[in-house]
């Protein structure tokens, strides 16, 4: 029996090269040794995006179409969306009643985003229970374990201090502890040297045209001391070479040994690195057309995921409903 595991993203947006190196391709390798639950948390989106979700519906198709063409299969895991399958709010309450504030004030993500997001008012009570939903998410279906980035740890830690009260007070083992699966994710900063973020416009989108993707590296900054071809470089003090370590870790190594030699010009280092991408995104961005041009199979896909976590939440709620005596 393979092991369970769930993930989640959440459909703010179109997916990025940060997605497909800190997740998707994550997610795709672990298809084989696990039973994958993919999810797209629109509840989580909504959570910020209350005031201006128009385009909640279309990212998740477009989002879903994305994780399809970059090997996500509908044959080895289950795709399906979170407000589909109602039983992630019933379990969400049920943790709501039982989680202490202070466990939520305290959690570091939460005070961030407070203090960083502030085009938009998160003082409100949903977004405080954040993680409350996402406990609910990985614990309706016993997922074992979660792949998820570091930034992402202080929910996997709540979601198992919630577990482990649930399990206190109604007096049985029935929430497992799911682990964190930090595997090989990694972690590609924006064009800016910035996170990379759909706020801060640094990002290469998957859906990215080939002259796009030329424009937006030729326009990345370099090493700052390099302003002749003849002054030596430092890769090391250079965005450019991160991303060669991400999407090419072998040419990385000609390119760290030919800059600092000034063998290598940015100009031509930039050039080859776009031509990398195209190349990389190409094949991506057909499977995604012909996904595209037949909608209906796609919902098709999403229905069924549907269904199959459905049976599974149902089945973890009418044991809780027993626990709790409701
Ligand atoms: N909070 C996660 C993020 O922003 C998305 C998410 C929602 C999730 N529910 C989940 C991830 C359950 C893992 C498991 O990336
Ligand atoms: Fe960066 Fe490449 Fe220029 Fe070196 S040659 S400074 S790695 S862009």
């Amino acid at each position: 029996m393979k092991k369970r595991i769930l993930s989640g993203m959440r459909p703010t947006g179109k997916l990025h090269l940060g997605h497909l190196a800190g997740a998707l391709e994550n997610w795709v390798k672990l298809q084989d040794e696990y039973e994958c639950f993919f999810m797209s948390a629109d509840w989580h989106a909504l959570m910020s995006e209350y005031e201006d979700s128009a385009n909640l519906k279309e990212n998740i198709i477009d989002n879903a179409a994305d994780w399809l063409a970059c090997g996500i299969s509908p044959e080895k895991s289950t795709i399906f969306i979170q407000s589909q399958v109602k039983e992630h709010l019933e379990l969400h309450m049920v943790f709501s009643v039982i989680t202490p504030l202070g466990l939520l004030e305290r959690c570091p993500t939460y005070k961030e985003q407070l203090r960083e997001i502030t085009n938009r008012n998160l003082s409100t009570y949903g977004f405080l229970g954040y993680p409350v939903l996402q406990a609910a998410d990985i614990l309706l279906y016993q997922a074992e374990a979660v792949p998820v980035g570091e930034d992402q740890l202080p929910h996997l830690e709540l979601t198992r201090q919630i577990a482990r009260k649930f399990n206190n007070i109604f007096k049985q083992e029935f929430f497992k502890d799911p682990k964190a699966l930090l595997t090989v994710t990694k972690r590609l900063p924006g064009l800016d040297g910035r996170k990379m973020s759909k706020s801060y416009d640094n990002y290469i989108a998957l859906s990215e045209k080939p002259e796009a993707v030329i424009k937006k590296i030729q326009s990345m900054f370099t090493d700052p001391t390099r302003i002749k071809l003849t002054d030596p470089g430092h890769p090391d003090k250079c965005n450019v070479r991160n991303y060669y370590s991400v999407f090419a870790p072998e040419k990385e190594k000609e390119i760290s040994r030919l800059c600092p030699e000034s063998k290598i010009g940015c100009t031509e280092c930039k050039k080859q690195l776009a031509g990398l991408i195209v190349q990389l995104l190409e094949p991506i961005q057909e499977r995604k057309a012909k996904l595209l041009k037949d909608k209906s199979g796609l919902l098709d896909i999403l229905e069924a995921g549907r269904k199959k976590a459905s049976s599974f939440a149902a089945e973890t709620m009418a044991e809780v409903r027993k626990l709790i005596k409701l």
